[in-house]
């Protein structure tokens, strides 16, 4: 039988937000926006232990609750996003055997809703490439040149618009994303380091309430959706919750 585990990076500055307080900790509905989010993994019974990857200088994480929750470890992120969660996937490599899952969840998605997490999980054991939630683009897509002048317009039917969490087999993941780190490829999802390792990587429809809060209108959209979910969790998804 193998474990499910979970790596959060929450180490970055929040440049985008341009806030005193990073972006993770500002509160939304009544709560750090981290809270939410580790919330939103714990609440799922088939998580085995999470960890979160945190800025050496973060004086902050004790005013978390989640934070006590005896599931949850944490470990120093790194200079990008990538190096963050490889850090977080080399505590668990540690602890974990070989035929375990990991799902990788940015802290800036703080409106996950259970039901989508549980898809997610339910596809990607039945992939060997693990897989992803993605969201098919609703607008269209243009390729724009340095001088802002459209080169193109793409066929968006092909298009998704990858979101975390995403989830993998923990050590080939590892593996993936310390060799691209390594060759200096410029990754910014989990999924784009286990494309370069060769692997076929699964896409899950998720949820449109699924946002990274990343500049400041950002916040009143979360607050909105955290808010509807609390009064009436089926309504944001649009699903029955089991
Ligand atoms: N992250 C991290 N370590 C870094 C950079 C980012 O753990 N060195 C985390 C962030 O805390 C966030 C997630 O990766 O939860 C997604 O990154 P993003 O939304 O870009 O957050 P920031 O990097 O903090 O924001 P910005 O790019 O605007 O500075
Ligand atoms: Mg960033």
């Amino acid at each position: 039988m193998s474990s499910l585990w979970a790596v959060v990076p929450a180490a970055g500055s929040g440049r985008r937000m341009a806030s005193e307080v990073p972006k993770q900790y500002l509160p939304v509905a009544g709560e750090a926006l981290l809270e939410h989010t580790l919330r939103a993994l714990l609440a799922c019974p088939d998580v085995r232990g999470l960890v979160v990857a945190l800025d050496p200088s973060d004086r902050r994480a004790d005013t978390l609750t989640s934070l006590a929750d005896p599931r949850v470890m944490r470990t120093t992120g790194g200079a990008e996003r990538a190096d963050s969660v490889l850090a977080g996937l080399n505590a668990l490599a540690e602890i974990a055997p070989g035929n375990d899952w990991v799902l990788v969840h940015d802290a800036a998605r703080p409106c996950l809703p259970v039901a989508d997490l549980k898809r997610l999980i339910d596809t990607a054991k039945g992939h060997e490439g693990g897989a992803i939630l993605a969201q098919p683009c609703s607008d269209t897509i243009k390729q724009v040149d340095e001088q802002g002048r459209v080169i193109t317009t793409l066929d968006r039917s092909t298009l998704w618009r990858a979101q975390t969490p995403q989830m993998f087999p923990l050590h080939a993941l590892r593996d993936a994303l310390a060799a691209a780190i390594e060759e200096g490829a410029h990754i910014t999802d989990e999924a784009s380091a286990m494309e370069r390792a060769g692997y076929s990587v699964a896409v899950v429809e998720g949820p449109a309430c699924n946002i990274k809060v990343t500049v400041p209108a950002d916040l009143s959209i979360a607050e909105a959706y955290l808010t509807a979910q609390k009064a009436a969790p089926s309504v944001v998804t649009g699903k029955i919750e089991s």
